[in-house]
């Protein structure tokens, strides 16, 4: 049964660039913590006219060239984001519309915080397992400069916008595609990190907006810890299933919290940092957007070969975590 692989990868980082020094003028931080504490420097901001869909289309021009896929060859829409255009319709819809597609053809948006890539992936590979799909346009994608409280230094330094995309198709040889994944979550860990209001929960109100109830609410220390133990866990259960030592994983798509997260995670699963997608740098935190971005850097810069054991490995709200390793 053929299994999912990825044809083309591509990625949109918004024009404005946000500096750890203009942040010094927002707030009461510095480039030194911040760069200490989460390796960030810099994250970009969509424009005001910009939503996620916007970005998507312009992620997913390339991704599709580099794929040869046509519009018309695309047959299922998934949009990994928790910063949707609307509640609804759909992201996947309005990028349906924007790029062309087919009419008719499913699409539908995952949401899961920071594993949505990874989620999105392992439903894709399910799509192309049971016929379901044979080109399907996966993105992670986000604007949390929308959700971000602007006065909160404990969570401003960190977000940022921008879109990845793959095209994912059978793979053209049975040696390659996904070999092994898991996906989990934990929803009594969810209020941990959490958007509180906007939802059935707590609706949109004058008191809701001027509590910053719609903005990203995080136990900073609670999430870290986790995070550590389940990608590690996660990316060990993987590399056992498929038989591959952590020495030869080609390429580490980690998501993008934080250094010391990635840090942690390579140290304990003994994966070389050298071989780590290493992009917080320069994009910080965009949730589900963070692995298919850093997977177009490295495929863009020539890293990646036929037959290439990449590893990717993800943790976020719900809480939900994964990770799935994929022949190239
Ligand atoms: O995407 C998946 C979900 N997200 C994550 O995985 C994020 C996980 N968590 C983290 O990355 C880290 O916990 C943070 C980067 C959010 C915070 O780092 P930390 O080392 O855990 O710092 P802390 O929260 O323990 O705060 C240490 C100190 C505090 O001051 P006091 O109480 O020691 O005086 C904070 O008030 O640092 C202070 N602080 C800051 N100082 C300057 C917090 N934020 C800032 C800031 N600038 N931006």
């Amino acid at each position: 049964m053929a299994r999912a692989w990825i044809a083309g990868t591509g990625a949109y980082l918004p024009a404005k660039v946000l500096t750890n020094f203009d942040l010094e003028k927002m707030v009461d931080t510095s480039d030194e913590w911040i760069t200490q504490r989460t390796g960030i420097r810099e994250r970009h901001i969509a424009a005001d006219d910009e939503a996620v869909s916007d970005l998507v289309i312009k992620a997913s021009r390339p991704a599709m060239a580099m794929a040869g896929a046509v519009p018309q060859d695309i047959d299922a829409v998934i949009i990994c984001t928790i910063t949707p255009d609307n509640n609804f319709p759909s992201t996947a819809c309005w990028v349906q519309k924007g790029l062309g597609l087919r009419a008719g053809i499913p699409a539908f948006d995952i949401s899961a915080a920071c594993s949505g890539f990874l989620y999105g992936l392992i439903v894709a590979d399910s799509l192309i397992q049971t016929g379901g799909a044979k080109c399907v346009l996966l993105a992670g994608a986000e604007i949390l400069s929308r959700i971000t409280n602007w006065t909160d230094r404990n969570t401003c330094v960190l977000f940022g916008d921008g879109a990845g995309v793959t095209i994912v198709t059978p793979s053209p040889d049975p040696r390659r595609g996904l070999v092994a994944s898991c996906w989990h979550a934990d929803g009594n860990l969810g209020d941990l990190l959490v958007q509180p209001a906007g939802g059935s929960r707590l609706p949109a109100s004058a008191e809701t907006v001027a509590g910053r109830l719609h903005t990203i609410h995080m136990s900073g220390n609670e999430v870290f810890k986790h995070a550590v133990r389940a990608m590690a866990q996660a990316a060990e259960t993987v590399l056992a299933e498929a038989q591959v030592s952590p020495a030869d994983v080609k390429l580490f798509v980690p998501h993008q919290a934080n250094i010391r997260i990635l840090e942690a995670t390579c140290q304990r699963t003994g994966i070389p940092l050298e071989r780590t997608v290493l992009a917080i740098d320069r994009i910080g935190n965009v949730s589900a957007a963070t692995i298919p971005i850093g997977l177009d850097m490295s495929n863009r810069e020539g890293k990646i070969s036929t037959g290439d054991a990449v590893l990717f490995d993800a943790f976020g709200g719900g809480f939900t975590w994964g990770a799935a390793l994929m022949r190239w």
